[in-house]
């Protein structure tokens, strides 16, 4: 067995510690003893250094770009793959046969329906109220309706659960949405795709029509998929520690929703359009360059920066594709996009954003392809929840799968890594 050695600098003591050996990435040591052997707890303010659990879902190197979910590159997942075959992937750590998904995706479509009396839960609150609000009180009040399913020990008990929830979110947000607007709740239509329904629940109306284009609902599904995990990041380790106690998988992911609804995690797209909007106009991007390079003025260029990718981030690479996608063939022009992409140019050549490795990151592209998508922005963040829940991940996972191409193990938690 590989292992580190500690001496305490007080005493003399040497210890050895076990050395956690990763399939990728950095190996990690195993403190679990420290406290036994030398008296001492260990501090990592905002734990970036510490893995909470091992894990074999995704990977993450910064300094390459690269993103791989149970050991597929992210592009090709988002490209040549559905977000439902990627969902599979993630539960269960292969890609389905078309057998497997057809089975997998029609227990999905009969799970879209919420119990009916969700809706008084709606109307209860004030129109105006902020969505995340609205969504994590609905998902939190399921545990409510399905109180029979408390009591969830089994494997197969949790896949059900997990495709409970990830039936169901779709419904719940489009729930979200309409009752801020007023308009009258839309069922989910099982003759449609996972994507298209939910773009469907958005615009529809009863009895009329609805038009919804392939290449809104592939940019949909793309969104969904680069958005289904990231590691140990703050949504799903509060999704984890909640769940750890036993408590219902809707109490955990109500919780994960909560984390997620901050400005440094899932609201960071929203930041990048109220900037767009606020430059306003693309003569005086510029000068905004020209604050964000300045030592003395706080102002960040937001959407440009991570805390992990130090090159390109993956997931910006295919939403900028299909952004570009999305607006040739729907033609869409907009001052916003307009703005954004002359600050892209312009970043990119700078030498001050070149030489920090501060690149464009998912977000940036993210709140102008939703709003190609007609999606307001008050949605940004309950369609970034659609998406993490297909990472329904709790505590016995890993347990019972052995995917085939592994990642890693443990990954450290970093607060609002997204
Ligand atoms: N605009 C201008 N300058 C920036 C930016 C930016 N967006 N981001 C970092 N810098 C500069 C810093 O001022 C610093 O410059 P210095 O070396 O001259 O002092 C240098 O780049 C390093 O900055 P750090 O804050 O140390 O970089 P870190 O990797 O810790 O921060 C973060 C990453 C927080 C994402 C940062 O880049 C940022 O604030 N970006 C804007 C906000 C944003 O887009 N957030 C969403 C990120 S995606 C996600 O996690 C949800």
């Amino acid at each position: 067995m590989k292992s580190v050695t500690l001496t305490d600098n007080q005493s003399g003591k040497r210890v050895e510690f076990p050395l956690l050996e990763s399939v990728l990435g950095s190996h990690v040591i195993d403190i679990s003893s420290l406290n036994k052997e030398l008296g001492y707890f260990t501090y990592d303010n905002g734990l970036g250094m510490t893995a909470s659990c091992t894990s074999t879902i995704t990977y993450i190197d910064g300094d390459k770009g690269e993103l791989l979910y149970r050991g597929y590159e992210i592009e090709e997942l988002a490209t040549n793959h559905n977000y439902l075959e990627v969902c599979y992937l993630l539960l269960n750590g292969e890609l389905p046969t078309p057998q497997e998904y057809r089975v997998f995706e029609d227990d999905m479509r009969i799970k879209r329906y919420p119990n009916e009396g969700i809706k008084k839960i709606f109307e209860a609150f004030p129109d105006k109220a902020h969505p995340m609000a609205v969504l994590s009180s609905a998902v939190s009040a399921l545990s409510a309706f399905h109180f029979q399913h408390l009591d969830i020990k089994t494997h197969q008990e949790y896949m059900e659960m997990a495709r409970r929830i990830i039936a169901k979110i779709p419904t719940l947000v489009a729930y979200t949405y309409r009752h801020s607007m007023g308009y009258p709740y839309i069922y989910p239509d099982p003759n449609r795709y996972f994507s298209e329904n939910f773009l469907y629940m958005m615009r529809a109306f009863p009895n009329g029509k609805v038009k919804i284009s392939q290449v809104e609902i592939d940019a949909l599904d793309a969104i969904f998929t680069l958005h289904a995990d990231h590691e140990q990041n703050a949504s799903t380790s509060a999704v984890r520690l909640v769940c750890s106690t036993g408590a219902h998988p809707y109490a955990a992911i109500s919780a994960g929703i909560n984390a997620l609804w901050g400005r440094a995690h899932g609201g960071a797209n929203e930041s990048v359009v109220d900037q767009l909007e606020m430059i306003g106009d693309v003569s005086k991007v510029d000068a905004f360059i020209a604050r964000a390079k300045d030592p003395n003025d706080d102002f960040r260029l937001m959407g440009f920066g991570h805390r992990v990718y130090k090159n390109f981030d993956p997931r910006a690479r295919v939403l900028k594709k299909m952004r570009d996608k999305l607006q040739a063939e729907l033609g869409i022009s907009s001052k916003i996009i307009e703005i954004a992409n002359r600050i892209e140019e312009i970043a990119l050549n700078d030498d001050y954003f070149v030489s920090r490795n501060l690149y464009p990151n998912i977000d940036f592209y993210s709140g102008t392809l939703l709003l190609a998508l007609q999606i307001p922005r008050s949605m940004f963040t309950p369609i970034f929840v659609i998406g993490r829940t297909g990472r329904v991940d709790y505590p016995m996972d890993g347990a019972k799968t052995r995917p085939k191409r592994q990642n890693h193990t443990p990954t450290p938690t970093l607060c609002g890594q997204c």
